[in-house]
């Protein structure tokens, strides 16, 4: 797929990945269209992108709000006539003991995370077919390995992945393109934000930040995998390990998993 021309929208585009993504596919030549739910933050990534030469747009939208999604794929159409990319980006994680966490977080993170993705894919849906264009699902690498202390991320990003295989299937022979990209750990403002048990924000990631992918090689790696038209991205060494080992060997992954995670700073496990 050429990208000159070609219309992208990234949902919560206002930070990390989703801000990377809009880059690096504003740099090949297409026009983006990004959402958040901060004006202020959403005026600042327009501009960031525009002195990149980019043509982009903005609405607030979010994501877990079905008629915002309606509105983006309609202000999309408005400003550009056209969709041939949708990465359904926007999301929020938490981290809590499943016993202790508030029913309502759980039920944010999958409206963000999964309803999220339904909303927006299904109001794009209809152009990405007359385009024979590319959808994308940002998940995880617990899309398919589940960690613990946060049972509604890994929830809400395994029913992204079922979604999607199930949608790539359905329209296997319409000549659109799924892909779900799944990251390992990567340096952003997602474990800042990650919701503890009240809702509340934990304020500062308990991980070494520095020591992860940056928002940018993820979005590079996604922009590869989107022009060759690939099913699948699962990113860094532990990923693609944790892939491996999960497959075949899942009860020593629990030990494994188990153990690496308890050694987080303020585990609420140990
Ligand atoms: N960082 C990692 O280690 C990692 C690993 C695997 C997967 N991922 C996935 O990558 C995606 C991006 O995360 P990130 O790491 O880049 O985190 P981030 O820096 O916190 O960025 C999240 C983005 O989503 C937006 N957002 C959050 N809730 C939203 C909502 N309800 N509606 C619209 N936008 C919303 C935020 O914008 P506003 O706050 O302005 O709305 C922000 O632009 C997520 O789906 C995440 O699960 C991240």
């Amino acid at each position: 797929m050429n990208l000159k021309d070609k219309v992208v929208i990234v949902t919560g585009a206002t930070s990390g990945i989703g801000e990377a993504c809009a880059k690096v596919f504003g740099l090949e030549g297409a026009k983006v269209i990004i959402t958040g739910r901060n004006q202020v933050k959403l005026d600042n990534t327009l501009i960031k992108l525009q002195n990149f030469g980019i043509d982009c747009a903005g609405i607030l939208a979010d994501a877990g709000n079905e008629e915002d999604n309606r509105k983006m794929a309609e202000f999309a159409m408005e400003q550009y006539g056209r969709i041939d990319v949708l990465i359904n980006n926007a999301g929020i994680s938490m981290r809590a003991l499943f016993e202790d966490l508030d029913l309502d977080v759980f039920r944010k993170v999958m409206d963000t995370n999964f309803w999220g993705t339904v909303y927006a894919t299904k109001f794009c849906l209809p152009e990405i077919l007359k385009n024979k264009g590319s959808i994308i699902g940002v998940s995880s690498v617990n899309g398919f390995r589940g960690t613990p202390a946060r049972t509604a991320y890994t929830a809400s990003k395994f029913a992204m992945n079922g979604f999607f295989e199930s949608l790539r299937t359905e329209v296997m022979k319409r000549g659109v393109h799924v892909l779900v990209a799944c990251p390992g750990f990567t340096a952003s403002n997602i474990r800042n934000n990650a919701l503890t048990a009240d809702g509340s924000a934990q304020g500062e990631s308990p991980r070494d930040e520095d020591d992860m992918m940056t928002a940018t090689e993820v979005a590079t790696e996604m922009l590869n995998a989107t022009l060759k038209r690939k099913r699948d991205l699962i990113l860094t060494r532990q990923g693609k390990l944790a892939s491996f080992l999960n497959k075949w060997m899942p009860g020593m992954m629990d030990k494994i998993v188990y153990n690496h995670m308890a050694k987080e700073k303020d585990s609420p496990f140990k």
